[in-house]
């Protein structure tokens, strides 16, 4: 049985919205064409809009923002979704706990939950006006080699269900409003060399559909040598899972090849927990405090429990365009692609075939990533190279629901959360990206209004 009204209501995140409502996502003949335009991806499917996300896409509902479930789904596939949302915002703690499924928690650990810092999964608070650190906010621990600190490991584990953590960080803007990163460690030095690679944990919007884009797809945007001279030079970052080659997808770097993947890595590195994916604790041979704590079977979160997060993640909508004028939003559309913006944020990308989530199937989704790795320059470095990406590089983020963050009290922008604002975000493009920030910097400033509102409302 269809159940077409049937979405989870745990959270109300948004209460106004500036947006209004309109169905106008699905056949709107924009008549912006130029023809010989050579700055690329200005396609068909952003002339003629599609829904934003294919089957997937939900009418916005801000009472619910980015908790729906696409809204076509059946009872049976609803109930491993919802039991995998139970252990994305349930509590996790000690082992042995009384709730034997949702124990194993730490000793290390950042945060009890997923949703401690993927709020309502979207953004977090990260740079608090204190000088704190709120938990949308992590730590890598590498150098520019890729070494880990051989005490504390490659992440920055900042609570523990017993015994002490390994630091508390702290923060403030340097002159050219830049945050800087101040370490308090409880047991050693961190070792010469390392440094703290922040990430802020993003929004979960459409990761399902990231999940199922087809390596090929990817791969035809990649252009490493800029062979076509443009200034930019996407790549893919390649991993090593079990001695084969996969390409990585997810985090700031592109670190994990699958959600599944993904999944596993935050249980083990933001929460203490093993899976059969990561088996040992994160903990290096010189921290004993993994070995005195009991844990919560092996591995602590079954397979079935990560298979029911990937169903929860995969599952959930993604909210329709907000568009208060149509024509405004085709010329910011327009802009986006004119000043080269288009060129790392691809608007579209197709998933491939499944047999998992066949209503995911072969989608047009305009999520506004390549899924690459580009350099954008020394300025957003954090002296972390992490798996093949060097402390320059970044994966192109996807930018939909973005204007929905942004009305987020606490929300920020970039991998270390330093722009407040969308417009801070464009104007620390560097690297590859400084084309595209002087092209913005130029606009004149209603230009630049379509331009953001378009942002705003993908
Ligand atoms: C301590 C905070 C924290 C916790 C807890 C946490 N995450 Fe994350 N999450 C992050 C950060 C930070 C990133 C970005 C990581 C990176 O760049 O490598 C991330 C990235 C992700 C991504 C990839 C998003 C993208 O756009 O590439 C997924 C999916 C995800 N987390 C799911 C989960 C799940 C499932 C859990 C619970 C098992 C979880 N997270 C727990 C902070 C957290
Ligand atoms: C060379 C590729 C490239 C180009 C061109 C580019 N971007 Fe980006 N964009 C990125 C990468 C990579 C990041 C992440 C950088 C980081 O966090 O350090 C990013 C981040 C962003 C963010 C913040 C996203 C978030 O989740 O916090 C916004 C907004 C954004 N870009 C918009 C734009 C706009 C608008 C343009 C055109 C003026 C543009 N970008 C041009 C690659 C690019």
């Amino acid at each position: 049985m269809k159940n077409p009204y049937l979405f989870i209501a745990i959270f109300i995140m948004l209460s106004g919205c500036q947006f209004s409502n309109k169905k106008s996502d699905d056949s709107h003949n924009a008549s912006t064409n130029t023809p010989g335009n050579t700055n690329p991806p200005l396609n068909s499917e952003t002339i003629n809009w599609k829904p934003v996300a294919g089957n997937a896409t939900v009418e916005f509902d801000p009472s619910f923002s980015f908790l729906q479930f696409i809204p076509t789904l059946d009872l049976a596939e609803l109930d491993n979704a919802s039991k995998g949302r139970e252990l994305f915002i349930g509590e996790w703690t000690a082992a042995p706990g009384s709730r034997p499924l949702l124990d194993g928690l730490g000793p290390l650990t950042i945060a009890t939950a997923c949703s401690s810092c993927h709020f309502v999964s979207g953004r977090t608070p990260s740079l608090e006006a204190n000088g704190e650190v709120g938990l949308g906010l992590l730590f890598r621990l590498g150098d520019e080699l890729g070494n880990h600190d051989p005490y504390y490991g490659g992440q920055l584990q900042t609570a523990a269900t017993t015994g002490s953590s390994e630091g508390h960080v702290s923060w403030q803007f340097d002159a050219n409003k830049k945050p800087v990163f101040t370490l308090t460690t409880n047991q050693m030095e961190l070792a010469k060399g390392i440094s703290l690679g922040p990430r802020l944990s993003p929004q979960l919007v459409g990761i399902g559909l990231l999940d199922l884009v087809s390596e090929q797809d990817i791969l035809a945007r990649e252009d490493e040598f800029d062979s076509n001279n443009d200034g930019i030079s996407g790549r893919a970052h390649w991993r090593s899972v079990n001695g084969e080659k996969v390409l990585g997808r997810f985090g700031w770097k592109a670190m994990q090849p699958s959600l599944e993947h993904q999944s596993a890595g935050a249980f083990q590195q933001d929460m203490g927990l093993t899976t059969s994916i990561n088996p040992n604790e994160p903990c290096t041979p010189l921290q004993t405090i993994c070995a005195e704590q009991p844990n919560g079977g092996s591995p602590e979160v079954s397979d079935a429990s990560l298979f029911a997060i990937n169903d929860f993640l995969t599952l959930l909508a993604v909210p329709a365009r907000r568009i208060n004028d149509q024509n405004e939003f085709d010329q910011g559309s327009r802009i986006f692609a004119d000043i080269g913006c288009a060129q790392c944020h691809q608007p579209t990308l197709t998933t491939s075939d499944s047999k998992q989530y066949p209503l995911l199937a072969k989608q047009l989704i305009y999520p506004y990533t390549d899924l690459l790795l580009h350099d954008m320059g020394e300025d957003l470095s954090d002296n972390v190279k992490e798996g093949d990406a060097n402390p320059r590089e970044w994966r192109t983020p996807p930018l939909w629901s973005l204007g929905l963050i942004e009305k987020v009290e606490g929300s920020r922008f970039l991998h270390d959360g330093r722009a407040a604002t969308i417009e801070e975000a464009i104007l620390w493009h560097g690297g590859e990206g400084s084309a595209a920030n002087n092209n913005f910097v130029k606009l004149a400033p209603a230009e630049k209004e379509k331009l953001l509102s378009f942002l705003r409302s993908i």
